[in-house]
């Protein structure tokens, strides 16, 4: 649970009562919280209770409250992007029925809308027996759960109404339970549940002098958003990484680099081990000859930088690899590099390639978002839309897996 982002939403049902307890549940084993809360849920429980004990603000409508802030656009879709797990506990008959319509009228329902595919969303229906027996809420129900909801049928006893029956939402520590078990059944259920990945991420450095250095503009966001969801689908991920400012996603090894040597004797240690190996890092392809010891003086007018080739990292793990590993890399092109793409993927051994373009501005080093096209060793190439770089990391990780399917791994 530990780093996983989970959002709750609490509709307009009396057990809403038991929802800050299990918000508090989550956050004590390390989960970030944030709550979605409907209208009528705001009756039952109130919005100062669920933002202290998540320590975040409460979402309810999809509209800012005044517009003079200005307007936010991706307000409605943000925390669907976010979030690693949707749980709708207590869900009442009218939330079922706006769902399973495909209602958009509150955030919770943008959130639903908005959240990821295959990311797990968990139903706690409770309500009157009767009411949870009718045929309308059967049917919406049975809608959700062919959508891919898990839906937890509620447990027997006695409910609000002092009637005994079918209806009432289960303890807070069955929600965790189960929420539990749907992300570690989602990591089960992936080809790469287990598997040894090692990623590449960020820039390199390489010294000129004792304070000056060759580098490049790579934030290294794409090589951590790729660990962060191959640890979500059950592998042993490793990160190499040269000098960036992004914290360690939870669960990843990370080792420190600074130079394209370094990266590569870092990598080199795993190549016989690893079953999968993503190069994403943006490797120096050259270094200073002689690098001088010390600070460089500017003394003459002219000064001649020799450079040296650096290894290949890629490249080295493409030539040793077994047939059960595979080898992904990217390759940092101008928009109509395709065909160069494609030559990098036959030279370096590659299974898949992501071919990238830069342009500083939706795609390339240091934006949150990219453009690829995944190229298969088959030749087959799928262009991708523009995607946030954790989006973009999930299609590669799909295909990925898809390959680990075809190969019998
Ligand atoms: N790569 C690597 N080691 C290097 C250079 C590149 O591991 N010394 C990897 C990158 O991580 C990436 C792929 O190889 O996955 C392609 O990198 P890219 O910079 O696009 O191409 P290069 O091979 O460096 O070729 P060029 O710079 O000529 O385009």
């Amino acid at each position: 649970m530990r780093g996983k982002k989970i959002i709750i939403g609490v509709c307009g049902g009396i057990a809403a009562y038991k929802i800050p307890q299990l918000v508090r549940l989550l956050k004590k084993r390390g989960a970030c919280v944030r709550v979605a809360l409907t209208d009528a849920g705001a009756r039952f429980v109130s919005e100062l209770t669920l933002a202290t004990v998540s320590e975040e603000p409460l979402y309810r409508n999809i509209f800012p409250p005044t517009e003079s802030e200005g307007v936010d656009y991706t307000r409605h879709i943000s925390l669907g992007e976010w979030a690693d797990a949707l749980v709708i506990a207590p869900a009442t008959a009218n939330t079922l029925a706006r769902l399973s319509a495909g209602l958009c009228d509150d955030m919770l329902a943008a959130i639903f809308l908005t959240l990821r595919p295959g990311k797990p969303v968990l139903i706690f229906p409770a309500m009157d027996g009767q009411m949870f027996l009718s045929p309308s809420v059967q049917r919406n129900i049975a809608t959700l759960a062919a959508q891919g909801c898990s839906i937890v049928t509620p447990e027997s006893g006695e409910l609000a109404s002092g009637i005994c029956g079918i209806g009432r939402m289960p303890e807070p520590e069955t929600l965790v339970a189960a929420l539990e078990e749907a992300l570690h059944e989602r990591a089960l259920s992936s080809p790469l549940y287990g598997k040894k990945v090692v990623v590449t991420a960020g820039p390199t450095r390489e010294k000129i002098d004792g304070v000056r250095f060759i580098s490049n503009y790579s934030s290294g966001k794409m090589g951590f958003a790729i660990a962060r969801a191959a640890v979500e689908r059950g592998a042993l991920v490793t990160l190499i990484t040269g000098p960036v400012h992004l914290s360690t996603p939870p669960g990843v090894e990370r080792v420190d680099v600074e130079s394209t040597a370094e990266m590569n004797a870092a990598a080199e240690g795993f190549f016989g081990s690893c079953d999968l190996f993503i190069g994403a890092a943006a490797v120096s392809d050259y270094r200073p000859a002689a690098p001088y010891e010390g600070k460089m003086k500017k003394d003459d007018e002219h000064i001649e930088l020799r450079l040296v080739k650096n290894p290949d990292i890629l490249a080295g793990f493409g030539r040793q690899k077994s047939a059960s590993q595979l080898a992904v890399g990217f390759a940092l092109e101008t928009r109509t590099g395709l065909e160069s793409a494609r030559k990098k993927l036959t030279e370096k051994n590659l299974d898949l390639i992501a071919f990238n373009f830069f342009d500083r501005k939706t795609c390339g080093f240091d934006v949150d978002t990219n453009i690829l096209t995944l190229i298969g060793s088959d030749g087959v190439a799928t262009e991708l839309p523009q995607l946030t770089k954790d989006e973009a990391a999930g299609k590669l990780l799909d295909a990925i897996e898809q390959r680990c399917l075809n190969n019998g791994l």
